[in-house]
């Protein structure tokens, strides 16, 4: 079965053509990152406006770079939400109206569980049960994956999520958005252990999360030191940035561990923007040995978003009959997502 999967629920316009939930056929992602970089964050009217532009020929590029036309599609996924409302609409109207007009099942997909599904993309994707981190600019949410499209949330963060952080502290320090690249960049220069940020695990028994006191910590270091900020090629600020990002690997990775044990799970997955961060992944890879536990992240190009993943989850969902129709809409719920199962 042959997905077109359409993503545009924050500032990438993507499309992709996957064969049966596995096989990545193309994969186009047209970013607007370099346009909300001057404004340091996302500005949704904007986001709208260049989905709107970019919709139609991505999702040629995606049909050409696979080879194959309209007529070889067996069905549409789009994302539903949750995210910007009006960048959702455009992608899933254009999709509803695609699969109207073509007769094609459609499948509303959930982002959160499609970042989970980028790891079903891999050569040697994780065997079920796992637990799986999404953790992104917008989400960072714990799951029991117990089985294709069984998903658990057992946790999430009460407040900021570790993207935000990493966005929220490069902005304070003046670097470029996004955050997250920027700042693991910096922190290669600095030392983790210089400066000892706080850790905010919540309890023992707890899998939620929270990072804004982590935040306002890197604040308060930065206003008592104000001759830093103005010294960037020095080695003060990689030593925030390093220590700043120790503090996120070190909460997320005992939190991942700590799900793992409590599930009797020996494999981890992580998903979503900042599992492109090598020193989180090796990290976390080097712990979990520890405990006999591997550890799955997609590639670079599926860490962020992608429409591969999105074909993927909507694979699963057409395969088992749940399918969307014309007045099905688009919904936000951005930072109180609902457990699915
Ligand atoms: O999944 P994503 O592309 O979009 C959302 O759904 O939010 O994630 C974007 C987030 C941003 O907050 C960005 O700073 C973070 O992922 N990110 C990183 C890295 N690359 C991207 N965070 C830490 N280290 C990175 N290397
Ligand atoms: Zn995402």
């Amino acid at each position: 079965m042959r997905i077109l999967g359409i993503e545009s629920s924050c500032d990438e316009t993507a499309a992709a053509v996957v064969e049966d939930g596995v096989r990545i056929r193309s994969s186009v992602v047209s970013s607007q990152v370099s346009t909300h970089a001057i404004y340091g964050g996302v500005v949704p009217e904007l986001a709208s406006r260049m989905h709107l532009e970019a919709i139609d020929p991505v999702i040629n590029q995606a049909l050409t770079q696979a080879g194959v036309s309209l007529d070889d599609i067996d069905g549409i996924a789009a994302t539903q939400g949750p995210g910007l409302i009006g960048a959702l609409i455009v992608g899933f109207s254009y999709a509803k109206a695609l699969a109207w007009a073509r007769n094609l099942p459609l499948a509303g997909v959930n982002h959160l569980e499609a970042h989970i599904c980028s790891l079903q993309l891999l050569d040697n994707p994780p065997r079920f049960p796992f637990i799986c981190l999404v953790v992104s600019g917008g989400h960072t949410n714990l799951y029991h994956v117990k089985g294709p499209g069984a998903f658990t949330l057992i946790g999430q963060t009460r407040d900021d999520a570790a993207g935000e952080a990493f966005d929220k502290v490069a902005k304070m320090m003046g670097l470029s958005y996004p955050g997250g690249p920027a700042i693991e960049a910096l922190a290669k220069k600095g030392d983790p252990e210089k400066i000892k940020f706080p850790r905010s695990m919540l309890g023992k028994d707890n899998f939620d999360f929270s990072f804004s006191g982590l935040k306002s910590a890197v604040a308060r270091h930065l206003h008592e030191n104000p001759d830093m900020r103005s010294d960037m090629s020095g080695i003060q600020p990689a030593h925030v940035a390093a220590g700043f990002q120790m503090a996120v690997i070190d909460v997320l990775s005992t939190k991942l561990i700590a799900a793992a044990m409590d599930k009797n799970c020996s494999i981890i997955g992580i998903a979503g923007g900042v599992s492109a961060n090598q020193t989180f992944v090796k990290s976390l890879a080097q712990r979990a040995a520890r405990y006999k536990i591997k550890i799955f992240s997609p590639p670079l190009s599926l860490c962020g978003d992608n429409a591969a993943m999105i074909a993927a989850r909507g694979w699963e969902m057409i395969r088992n009959n749940q399918i969307c129709g014309l007045e099905d809409d688009v919904y936000s719920r951005v930072k109180s997502v609902v457990p699915v199962v």
